[in-house]
């Protein structure tokens, strides 16, 4: 389902485009797709969120260039952990959400890809990752939690940890995985995270996905923001 996805995303690549390349399970298949199309003289370049994306497009033979040198992108394709009926998403599972957020803020539009199985009502089945600071991270912490009462969220806070070191992202910050449950409001719950000096981003995506791709056993469904 989630290939499935990716290859149907495909249609809105066009020769010429400069395209934000996700990070997961599911933006893998987007980038072997496209990296077959390359092969076969279709000419794009790619600007990957993250070190395993820029991998894995330059074994496929994607062109790459940067933001800075193309600060308008024409499209990026992404994965979620999570989406919501209104195109807001839950993304950090795979501990890129920084790059992924700057990205795909900077394209004319996202698509994003996803299995059935990250379609939810409301927001918050899935933990919402927070990329913070290394330095004073306990600090930072506090004033989240400050941030979670206020809106009357209980959340449990675990700071993620890989191979018994805390996972380090590669913009060099740690992440914060917040178990909430459903999120009422989850521009405001944005809001009061991004305000809180020490915290460099959520994984809170609102207002930049356009059109999602839903792989199901039936086949691929097109949502579309108005
Ligand atoms: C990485 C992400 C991924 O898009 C998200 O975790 C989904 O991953 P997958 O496609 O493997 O299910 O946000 O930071």
């Amino acid at each position: 389902m989630k290939k499935a996805a990716a290859i149907e995303a495909l249609k809105f690549v066009k020769p010429g485009m400069n395209i934000g390349l996700g990070t997961g399970s599911t933006a893998n298949h987007f980038i072997e797709a496209l990296g077959a199309k390359v092969k076969e003289g279709l000419d794009v370049r790619g600007v990957a969120t993250s070190q395993a994306s820029k991998e894995l497009a330059e074994k496929h033979g994607i062109p790459l260039t940067t933001l800075d040198a193309s600060p308008h992108l024409d499209l990026t394709v992404d994965g979620t952990d999570e989406f919501d009926g209104e195109f807001r998403l839950i993304k950090g599972g795979g501990g890129a959400l920084l790059f992924e957020k700057i990205v795909a803020s900077s394209s004319r539009f996202m698509v994003v890809i996803a299995d059935e199985s990250k379609k939810v009502r409301k927001l918050g089945k899935f933990p919402l990752p927070i990329e913070v600071m290394r330095f004073g991270t306990k600090a930072t912490a506090w004033k989240m939690e400050r941030a979670f009462v206020l809106l009357k969220l209980d959340a449990k806070m675990v700071l993620r940890v890989k191979g018994g070191k805390p996972f380090v992202t590669d913009g060099g910050h740690y992440i914060i995985d917040c178990t909430i449950g459903e999120i009422p409001e989850p521009e405001r719950l944005d809001a009061l995270l991004t305000s809180i000096p020490g915290v460099i981003e959520t994984g809170l995506f609102i207002g930049i996905c356009g059109i999602i791709l839903m792989g199901t056993p039936k086949g691929v469904t097109e949502f579309k923001r108005g």
